[in-house]
């Protein structure tokens, strides 16, 4: 049987309560949700499926927890998974890179052979740049609290969706 994660800071508030809201979304009790902080190669390898979430830092940058793993995500054979990411971001606040920790860890993801699903469209948006662009879509949810708070729940649901049939 495959298993599947959701990984994500235990420590943030706003990539926590997303990573809730898609783990309430699936229903899945068999769904684990795992510490970004204290992930290991051996842990992460686990999992056949993974939604990771990856909100943007320092001027488009990934957060510390991340890119401390960098290293280890760059040494695996991600041959045989799926992964789905979850973006924070601020579109007006940071416009010029919006969203950029999603197209740099997709970016390490598909270097080492892993299968990105869950890509959306950019419409109902507005920014200047992103790295987590392809084709007009991005690699990911693209989750804005700072502007678009109120659209989460919706943007959740209709993910899941998606991921419930890309991930079959
Ligand atoms: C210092 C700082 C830098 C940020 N840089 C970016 C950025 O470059 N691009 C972006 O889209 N969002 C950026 N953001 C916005 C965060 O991604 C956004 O607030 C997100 O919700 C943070 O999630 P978290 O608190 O769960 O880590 C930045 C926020 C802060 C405070």
């Amino acid at each position: 049987m495959s298993k599947t994660a959701i990984i994500y800071s235990f420590n943030t508030k706003k990539t926590g309560k997303i990573a809730v809201q898609v783990q309430e979304g699936f229903n899945d009790p068999a769904i684990e949700m795992i510490n970004a902080e204290e992930i290991t190669e051996d842990l992460f390898l686990s999992f056949d499926r993974i939604i990771m979430g990856v909100p943007t830092w320092f001027d488009g940058e990934l957060p510390n927890y991340w890119d401390e793993f960098v290293p280890a995500l760059e040494e695996m054979d991600l041959k045989e998974k799926k992964i789905a990411l979850f973006g924070l971001g601020d579109q007006k606040g940071y416009a010029e890179n919006f969203l950029d920790g999603v197209g740099i860890m997709a970016g390490i993801l598909e270097a080492q052979g892993a299968t990105l699903l869950g890509f959306t469209s950019v419409e109902g948006y507005a920014f200047e740049g992103s790295r987590a662009l392809r084709n007009d879509q991005f690699l990911g949810l693209a989750i804005d609290y700072e502007n678009q708070g109120s659209m989460n729940k919706q943007r959740v649901t209709s993910w899941i969706d998606q991921l419930r049939k890309e991930f079959a």
